[in-house]
């Protein structure tokens, strides 16, 4: 990824920068939309992964439906040209304004996560005079066999609307004048390698979709969600996702009427391998147990190892394959003793100075920036 053209222009920025190889994320956009073109299947590009503007171009260009989590990322979405008709907006904790603002662009569908809320759009939407479209977010308990930060498909976490209320939900949306139920949605966690899990998730999409249709309840929509994992070993090697092997799943397993529509929300999985941080080397510092090499960069431009143990492969690009290595623990200058990338790894001799490339940094890297201890947002290079 890190050619002698790219490391003299690296050489010239200011670190720490996030840097984009704009033809990864490229390939990887072609990668998935011909997949799920074979299929027929609808793909929402998940904001929330990165909202870079040059990063959301190109994925909108590529012709995907975006799915928010905010009333400003449905704002965002619409103004770099998302079509409305392509937006869909999730999350438990939606105000009246988000509501509101989201009525206003007559988006898709709201990903609804409790009954409360259904009857707070129901209102919402009557004043306007509207008739909102409204996907149920179910629950449904399947374990994503992930890190339990990242699962959100288990009664015991806080998204959806549980399996025993959904007698109570039939109730309200038979009641709401205001509301058309176009489907139901899943979404059961983030970066499941395991193609098993999502076909269990299929099981269980097709058990409620049964329960509605035998209810009367015409689903335009089943929205599977996203969290199609990658991988962060080998981010040269194994740079594309398999997105024909993880459609072909939903294609074999999910029970789909004709002209029902198959939506997928995809984040991690079209942005992460494109994306680095790459910082310098400030200090090596050689301790009795330990070499630290403290870098310019911290937990507040990627904050994934820290809150997740989460692993980024690091790279000393600067030294390249020489033969004397050493072990460090990768630190940021942050006041915290967890701002710590990796512990004991295995790099060629470090120097101040040196460019570190922490990769597949373009999912939730740069969205989940802080400025704590004051730090400044840093900038990104494209190539
Ligand atoms: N749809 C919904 C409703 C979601 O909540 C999410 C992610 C996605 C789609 C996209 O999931 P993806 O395809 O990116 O896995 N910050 C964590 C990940 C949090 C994911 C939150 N929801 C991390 O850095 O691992």
């Amino acid at each position: 990824m890190f050619n002698q053209d790219i490391l003299n222009r690296f050489q010239n920025e200011e670190t720490p920068f996030y840097y984009y190889d704009l033809n990864v994320l490229q390939q990887t956009l072609d990668a998935c939309t011909n997949a799920a073109n074979r299929y027929n299947f609808h793909v929402h590009y998940a904001m929330k992964a990165n909202f870079n503007p040059t990063v959301i171009s190109k994925i909108r260009q590529a012709g995907l439906g975006a799915d928010c989590v905010s009333g400003n990322e449905v704002l965002k979405a619409a103004e770099v040209g998302f079509d409305p008709s392509k937006i869909v907006f999730a999350g438990v904790g939606k105000s009246d304004k988000e509501i509101n603002q989201a009525l206003d662009l007559d988006i898709f569908s709201f990903n609804v996560e409790s009954l409360q809320e259904l009857g707070v759009i129901n209102s919402l939407a009557g004043v306007k005079g509207k008739k909102a479209k409204v996907a149920i977010r179910i629950n449904p308990n399947v374990d994503a066999h992930t890190h339990h930060n990242i699962t959100t498909g288990l009664e015991e976490n806080k998204f959806g609307i549980n399996q025993w209320e959904l007698n109570d939900c039939a109730d309200a949306l038979r009641q709401s004048p205001n509301l058309e139920l176009i489907g139901i949605h899943f979404h059961i966690g983030s970066q499941i390698t395991d193609l098993n899990v999502f076909k269990s998730l299929c099981v269980k999409v097709n058990e409620l979709h049964q329960w509605f249709e035998e209810r009367g309840f015409n689903l335009k929509v089943l929205n599977v969600g996203g969290g199609f994992g990658v991988d962060y070993h080998h981010p040269d090697t194994n740079t594309i996702p398999d997105f024909e092997g993880y459609f072909k799943v939903f294609d074999q397993f999910l029970e789909r009427k004709p002209a029902q529509e198959i939506h997928f929300e995809l984040g991690r999985a079209l942005v992460a391998q494109s994306g680095s941080l790459i910082s310098r080397v400030l200090y090596v510092k050689n301790g009795i147990k330990k070499n630290f090499l403290i870098l310019d960069a911290g937990m507040t431009e990627l904050m994934r190892p820290m809150l997740y143990q989460a692993y980024h492969k690091i790279e000393n690009i600067s030294k390249g394959d020489v033969a004397e290595s050493n072990k460090y623990d990768v630190v940021g200058p942050i006041c915290e003793s967890t701002d710590c990338f990796g512990k004991e790894v295995e790099l060629p001799a470090s120097e101040r100075n040196d460019l570190i490339a922490i990769r597949t940094a373009g999912a939730y890297g740069e969205v989940m920036a802080s400025g704590y201890n004051l730090r400044e947002k840093v900038k990104s290079v494209y190539s």
